[in-house]
């Protein structure tokens, strides 16, 4: 069977392994993408063509990021890796649109000018200045410093805040066009999705938005379309995007979607800075962001909590069972959040309709990864989603009133006072958790 035939689709790219002796007589295995006429380096970055055709003149020249496990330093996991999109339009005018983390500037300066004589690049688009897409700026701009570059009026403090340098800024707003020839560039500023700076672009003729963060998710892939990636990998992870990262703008991501529809612009595609390009009914993901920014819930419950000699835990896990007798329909999950991914966890607190949250009393406080859960979901800040605490004690036991106030701060409706439990739970307590938890089968 042809390896690049999955799910009855057959990739239009194909995969080649080539297998070179090097100086030493040993055998080094190159990995290439060949899309059309155009050769991609995989495995080893450097050295050959980066160019991904898009559509017409426009080409991808970004980076995939397979090493990548950590992003916002060490806030947000990665676990498929990710890719900092950047793309290049050669009309009569040549734009580049956002660039690449700044580890791999060296690399992608070195490839785009095997796309592009530098000096024929006309205008830098910097849709957003946080630095894995502007992280290339200073060694592209060292090239070629008197360019343009195109950006909002809060790009230019991000620019300049992170690089200190005084390139020739040209500030735009909602509604300004860039000519490029028979095409234009129109710019439609963004803020908040995700940074004040956000802008995104459009490019008419070929009706392609560069969405720049909205849209995204951190998926690396050698197949930079969605329709060639794997569809539960991509449904995850561009939930775990919005989740993580998109939640608190909720009420903007609708009333700028809505503003953009309002455009009446065709949309043919929609080029992120990390991940895939939609190409195959890009309007799912804009349908999608409609659902999930509108108070989203599943039919779930999340049990999260945090141990210390297995009370709490045994306390979860009956409650747990309480839910589930009550209620055959929903799904009910546990999380030790001491040792479980937090973006994971919060991607599933993203889903639920419910949560019930758990510590055991320390030093009159809670455990320390149910305080930093905590505040993730205070800066979050979720929507119409219900909760309830609960947690054992051998002393004081203030950690289940700590907890209802902790989730009233970030915004859940607490539904009761929540259940505490001396020491570790015996038979008559553990009947109670199952009681509770029928009980918050109802409430939640
Ligand atoms: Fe992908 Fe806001 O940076």
């Amino acid at each position: 069977m042809n390896p690049y035939i999955r799910g009855g689709i057959e990739r239009t790219q194909m995969m080649q392994e080539i297998a070179v002796k090097n100086n030493e007589n040993t055998t080094k295995t190159w990995k290439f993408l060949i899309t059309n006429s155009h050769c991609t380096n995989l495995a080893h970055g450097g050295g050959f063509i980066m160019n991904i055709p898009v559509k017409n003149n426009v080409s991808w020249v970004g980076k995939i990021d397979w090493d990548l496990r950590k992003f916002h330093g060490n806030e947000l996991s990665t676990h498929r890796g990710s890719t900092y999109n950047s793309y290049l339009i050669k009309e009569e005018k040549a734009a580049l649109v956002d660039t690449v983390w700044g580890p791999f500037a060296k690399e992608f300066v070195k490839n785009l000018s095997m796309e592009i004589d530098l000096q024929k690049i006309d205008y830098v688009i910097a849709n957003h200045g946080e630095s894995d897409h502007s992280g290339a700026l200073p060694e592209l701009m060292r090239l070629i410093p008197k360019t343009p570059v195109y950006c909002t009026a809060n790009g230019v403090k991000s620019l300049k805040g992170h690089y200190h340098e005084d390139w020739d800024f040209k500030v735009v707003k909602t509604g300004d066009r860039l000519s490029l020839g028979k095409k234009e560039l129109i710019f439609i500023e963004a803020p908040m999705l995700h940074w004040p700076d956000s802008m995104f672009c459009y490019l008419t003729g070929d009706n392609i938005l560069f969405s720049n963060d909205a849209f995204g998710e951190h998926l690396a892939s050698e197949f930079m379309f969605n329709d060639l990636v794997d569809q539960s990998e991509l449904s995850y992870e561009s939930m775990k995007y919005y989740a993580n990262i998109l939640t608190p703008f909720s009420a903007l991501v609708e009333k700028k979607i809505k503003e953009v529809l309002s455009l009446n612009l065709p949309v043919d595609m929609i080029c992120t800075s990390h991940g895939v390009i939609w190409r195959n009914n890009p309007k799912h993901i804009i349908e999608t962001y409609l659902t999930w920014a509108n108070k989203y819930k599943e039919n779930q419950i999340t049990i999260l909590y945090d141990t210390m000699w297995s009370g709490t835990r045994i306390m979860a896990e009956h409650i747990a069972k309480g839910i589930a007798s009550a209620d055959k329909s929903v799904t009910v999950k546990l999380f030790n959040i001491g040792h479980s991914d937090k973006n994971d966890v919060i991607t599933e607190i993203f889903k639920s309709k419910g949560i019930v949250f758990g510590s055991p009393t320390i030093n009159k406080g809670i455990l320390t990864a149910a305080a930093s859960m905590l505040e993730e979901l205070r800066g979050l800040s979720f929507k119409e989603k219900k909760a309830a605490a609960f947690g054992c004690y051998g002393w004081s036991g203030e950690s289940v009133q700590i907890l209802n106030e902790r989730l009233k701060a970030a915004g859940f409706i607490v539904v009761d006072d929540g259940l505490k439990m001396l020491w570790n739970p015996d038979a008559p307590s553990r009947k109670a958790c199952f009681e509770y938890g029928q009980n918050l089968a109802k409430k939640l």
